[in-house]
């Protein structure tokens, strides 16, 4: 499977799909990084391991629905079967991301639904959770709200603070996007409308992770 990331942050899901993808038995193939931050870490990262990279600035752009348009035939000129935003912190037009819908997939730092946006550590203590996560779902033009494919948990423990739940939290996260790609190459998992279907069934809730393992 050919698979497209994009980035804007530091990296470290892109690293862990880099060495997922090193593995003999691996599935896919990165054949773009792109990112809307030139200096981005990610793309540094990306070099370094002799990927292709793409530095997209969106300042050199009239508005959102210019940029993304060309953002995403750059992409296309790559023939990607998948698209993983991996700490992308851009909001996407939804006339470039309609063609995608069913071949984007977005990590993100909470039990989704729960806590869709930014600041998802802060919130899930401040609701006195003792359960948190990471979730990958589909991406649609609604914020975080594509169907979700997975979920990683994570007990909160009395002294948590947003700090060490996020350090706590990344490794799975990691886990859980490698996993989650790895379902995707093989064409066990894919979005049937609104629901995501896994080995042909409609799943009724997400995926779960033990260990490096999903499973309803
Ligand atoms: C991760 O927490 C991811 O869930 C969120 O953005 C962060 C990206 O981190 N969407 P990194 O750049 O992969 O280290």
């Amino acid at each position: 499977m050919r698979v497209v990331v994009l980035a804007s942050g530091r990296g470290s899901n892109l690293g862990a799909l880099i060495d997922a993808r090193r593995e003999p038995d691996a599935r896919f193939e990165i054949v773009l990084v792109a990112g809307d931050k030139p200096d981005a870490l990610a793309l540094r990262i990306a070099e370094a391991a002799g990927i292709a990279t793409l530095a997209l600035d969106p300042r050199g752009y009239a508005n959102r629905a210019s940029y993304d348009a060309d953002l995403f035939a750059r992409i296309a000129e790559h023939a990607p079967d998948l698209v993983v935003l991996a700490g992308f912190m851009r909001i996407l037009d939804p006339s470039a991301l309609a063609p995608w819908v069913g071949r984007m997939i977005n990590i993100h730092p909470s039990l989704l639904p729960k806590y869709r946006g930014l600041r998802t550590h802060e919130r899930a203590l401040a609701a006195g959770d003792a359960i948190h996560g990471a979730s990958v779902h589909f991406v649609t033009p609604e914020l975080d709200g594509g169907p979700v494919v997975s979920h990683v948990e994570l007990t909160i423990e009395p002294d948590d603070t947003s700090a060490s739940l996020a350090s706590r939290l990344l490794p799975l996260e990691h886990r859980l996007l490698v996993a989650t790609v790895d379902l995707l190459a093989q064409r066990r998992v894919s979005l049937d409308r609104d629901s995501v279907r896994f080995d042909g069934a409609p799943l009724a809730a997400p995926l779960r992770l033990t260990g490096r393992t999903l499973a309803p």
